[in-house]
């Protein structure tokens, strides 16, 4: 399918998918709701503690990245899965220049280690960030309360409806630890009822700027 780099509204980039008209991330801004979705109501849930993350889609590894950051020097431990079926070469990603938008040039090499990081093999990006990358499709994820916390990332429901299933949120709900979280910028009323039927208790929050609603699932102890 054809691809191309496009400026999104809060001046960084992201990957479109032009036979979808779908993008990796919000046109209104990539950096802004990566950060609103997946560490304000994600990962800042968790206080000063290690943090087992499963993100559904690693895609151009914005997310991950992020969240290494904000692992920083040991605020967090973060150990990182991150599943992807169809991985974003380095000369793509390279292209987006997230290192500049978030203006941590001394991390340049962090963010290439991310994408050169061996699949299937835990990789120490940072003391403080461990990554292991799963080239694999979401539908035989078979993990089993393994993680704190889950970015809930895949592409919209109007192009995948096949990932915003019962099917695939009771997986999710298996490979959470009970109190474990899913974040996701999807607000649709079919996907939190999805939630709701394996069990997560839902919660619609604020949405990123240009999107009223998220939604954010805990699996109750
Ligand atoms: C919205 S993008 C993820 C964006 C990513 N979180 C980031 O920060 O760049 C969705 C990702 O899901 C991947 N994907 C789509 N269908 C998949 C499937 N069935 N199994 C695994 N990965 C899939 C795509 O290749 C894409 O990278």
């Amino acid at each position: 399918m054809k691809r191309e780099i496009i400026t999104t509204g809060d001046g960084s980039k992201t990957i479109q998918i032009t036979d979808w008209n779908e993008q990796y991330h919000s046109k209104h801004g990539a950096i802004q709701e990566a950060y609103h979705v997946f560490i304000r109501h994600g990962l800042d849930l968790f206080d000063n503690t290690a943090v087992d993350i499963l993100e559904i889609g690693l895609g151009t590894g914005l997310n991950a990245f992020i969240t290494l950051l904000e692992a920083g020097n040991g605020k967090y431990k973060v150990t990182y899965c991150g599943a992807e079926a169809y991985p974003v070469a380095w000369e793509e990603a390279s292209q987006l220049e997230y290192v500049t938008a978030l203006m941590v040039p001394n991390k340049e090499n962090d963010f290439k280690q991310l994408h050169e990081a061996p699949w299937e093999i835990p990789t120490e990006i940072t003391p403080f960030f461990t990554l292991t990358k799963k080239k694999m499709d979401f539908n035989d994820i078979e993990a089993q309360e393994m993680f704190n916390l889950i970015y809930f990332d895949a592409f919209g429901a109007r192009v995948q409806p096949e990932l915003w299933t019962v099917t695939i949120f009771r997986k999710m709900y298996c490979a959470l630890k009970s109190e474990g979280y899913l974040v996701t910028y999807a607000a649709k009323g079919s996907v939190r009822r999805a939630m709701q039927e394996v069990g997560f208790i839902v919660e619609r929050l604020p949405g990123p700027p240009g999107k009223r609603e998220m939604l954010r699932g805990k699996k109750p102890l």
